[in-house]
C-alpha cells in the first residue's frame, strides 16, 4: 500500500490487500453514472448506468476510443469534458436538461497522479428525470387544486346561462318559422352555446381526481384500440403507422380505459403534428428494470412504450411547458392533451418522458411499472387495426 503526498492510500502497489479489479468492479457496479477521460481524451471509464441514461451502446472498442466519438448523442456531456482541462470551474453539484431527454445531477472531478499532475477527468452523474417528475407532480397537483376550486364555481355560475341560451334559442327558432336569416343566426348561436358547454365540461373532467379501475391489460389490445380511436380523431391522411411489440410480454395490471385514452391523445398529436405526411412508430419494449425509479421498490421492473414521429418536433423553448395545463400552438387545441396522458401516467407510478430522436422529430417515452404474470394472450405485432372490443367487465377495487 502506498501513500499520496496529502496522505491519501492507494491500492495500486502488489502489496495492497485490495486487487485493482476491485476498484474497477465498484465502479462498474455503481448506481450512479460514471465516465472518465485520460488527459489526451481517450474514455477510460464507462460503466454501465452512464451507458443507459445517455443510450450509449455498450462496445468492447468504446474503451480507448475518444470520448467526442463515443458520446456524440450527447453533445452537452462532450462539451464539459471538452473544457474540463482548461477551464477554473468544475461544476459540482449541477443539473442539466440533456438533449436526448433526461436530466442529470452531475460532479466534474479532475484526476490527478501522486505528483499532483492531472492525467484525466471525471463525471458523476445521477438520472434526476424521476426526481424532476415528482416535483413536477406536486407542482401540477397545486395547481389542479386551485385551478378545481375555479373551474367548479365557474361551471357552477356558466352551465345554467348556457343551457338557457341554448333553450331559449330553440323556442325562438321554431316561432320564427320559415326567416332564413334568423334561423342561421340562431343555429350559430345554438352551436356556439353547445361548444361553450363541452369547454366546461371538459375542464370539469380535467381536474376531477382519476379514479383508476384496475384490470389485467394485455397492452396489445389497449394501443391497438388507440390506434383505432386516434384514426378516427384526426385525418391522418398518408401517415405511415407502425407498432412493434415484443412477443410473451407480461400484462400490466392497470387502467386499460385510461391507458387508452393516454396512447390516444399521444398519438393525436402525432399526426396533427405530421400534417397527413411522415411516419408514427409505436415500439413497445421488454420489460426492464427501472433503475430511474427512485420511489418505487428495487427490483421494480417497467415496461417502456415509445410514440415516435419523424415530424418538424418540440422547440426547445416549449419543452418545459407543454405538460401544462392549457399550453397549445394549435388554433383549436385545448391544450389539456398531454396534460391528462401525464395526470393518467402519474395515477398509475409511471413515467413520461420527452425525448428528441437523432433525426428529428418527436418521441414520448412512457414507462409503465409491471405487476401481473406472462401473458400469453398478447397480440402479435399488426398493422390491422381493428374496432376496439366492447364494453368490458371492469374488476378490481378502484384505487384513488
Ligand atoms: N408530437 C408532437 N410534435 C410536435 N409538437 C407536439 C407534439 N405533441 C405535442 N406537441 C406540442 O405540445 C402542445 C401541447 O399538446 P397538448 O396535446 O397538451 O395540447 P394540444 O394538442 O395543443 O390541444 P388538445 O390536445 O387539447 O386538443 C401542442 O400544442 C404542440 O405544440
Ligand atoms: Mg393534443
Amino acid at each position: 500500500m502506498s501513500s499520496t503526498s496529502e496522505g491519501v492510500r492507494t491500492a495500486t502497489t502488489d502489496a495492497s490487500p485490495v486487487p485493482d479489479r476491485f476498484f474497477r468492479d465498484m465502479v462498474t457496479s455503481m448506481r450512479n453514472g460514471v465516465i472518465a477521460v485520460t488527459r489526451e481524451g481517450h474514455v477510460a471509464v464507462l460503466n454501465a448506468i452512464a451507458c443507459q441514461v445517455l443510450n450509449v451502446p455498450v462496445r468492447a472498442q468504446t474503451l480507448g476510443s475518444h470520448y467526442t466519438e463515443v458520446l456524440q448523442s450527447s453533445p452537452e456531456i462532450v462539451r464539459i469534458f471538452g473544457t474540463a482541462f482548461e477551464s477554473d470551474y468544475l461544476p459540482n453539484r449541477a443539473e442539466m436538461r440533456l438533449q436526448s431527454g433526461p436530466v442529470i445531477g452531475y460532479t466534474l472531478s479532475l484526476i490527478r497522479d501522486e505528483e499532483g499532475r492531472t492525467t484525466g477527468a471525471a463525471l458523476f452523474f445521477k438520472d434526476l428525470t424521476r426526481v424532476e417528475q415528482i416535483e413536477e407532480r406536486e407542482r401540477l397537483r397545486d395547481r389542479l387544486a386551485a385551478l378545481g376550486e375555479m373551474a367548479a364555481a365557474i361551471a357552477h355560475e356558466v352551465k345554467n346561462p348556457l343551457a338557457g341560451i341554448e333553450v331559449m334559442a330553440g323556442l325562438l327558432k321554431r316561432r320564427l318559422g320559415q326567416q332564413t336569416d334568423a334561423q342561421a343566426m340562431l343555429n350559430d348561436i345554438i352551436n356556439e352555446a353547445k361548444m361553450a358547454n363541452a369547454i366546461v365540461l371538459e375542464v370539469l373532467e380535467f381536474v376531477r381526481p382519476i379514479r383508476l379501475q384496475m384490470e389485467q391489460v394485455p397492452l396489445a389490445r389497449v394501443l391497438q384500440d388507440a390506434l383505432y380511436m386516434a384514426d378516427n380523431q384526426v385525418e391522418k391522411g398518408q401517415t405511415k403507422v407502425s407498432l412493434q411489440i415484443p412477443e410473451d410480454l407480461p400484462s400490466i395490471e392497470d387502467d386499460p380505459h385510461q391507458l387508452r385514452q393516454l396512447f390516444t391523445n399521444l398519438l393525436t398529436n402525432a399526426y396533427e403534428a405530421l400534417g397527413g405526411r411522415g411516419a408514427v412508430s409505436v415500439l413497445v419494449h421488454p420489460p426492464a428494470d427501472d433503475r430511474g425509479a427512485i420511489d418505487q421498490p428495487p427490483g421494480t421492473r417497467s415496461i417502456a412504450v415509445d410514440v415516435t414521429d419523424n415530424g418538424p418536433g418540440v422547440p426547445e423553448d416549449s419543452r418545459d411547458r407543454i405538460f401544462s395545463p392549457f399550453f397549445t400552438t394549435k388554433p383549436r387545441g385545448s391544450g389539456l392533451g398531454l396534460a391528462i396522458v401525464r395526470k393518467i401516467v402519474d395515477a398509475h407510478d409511471g413515467r413520461i418522458t420527452l425525448c428528441v430522436p437523432p433525426g428529428g422529430g418527436t418521441r414520448f417515452r412512457v414507462a409503465l411499472p409491471v405487476t401481473g404474470l406472462p401473458d400469453r394472450t398478447t397480440l402479435p405485432a399488426s398493422k390491422d387495426y381493428g374496432a376496439p372490443g366492447g364494453p368490458r367487465q371492469r374488476s378490481g377495487s378502484p384505487k384513488e
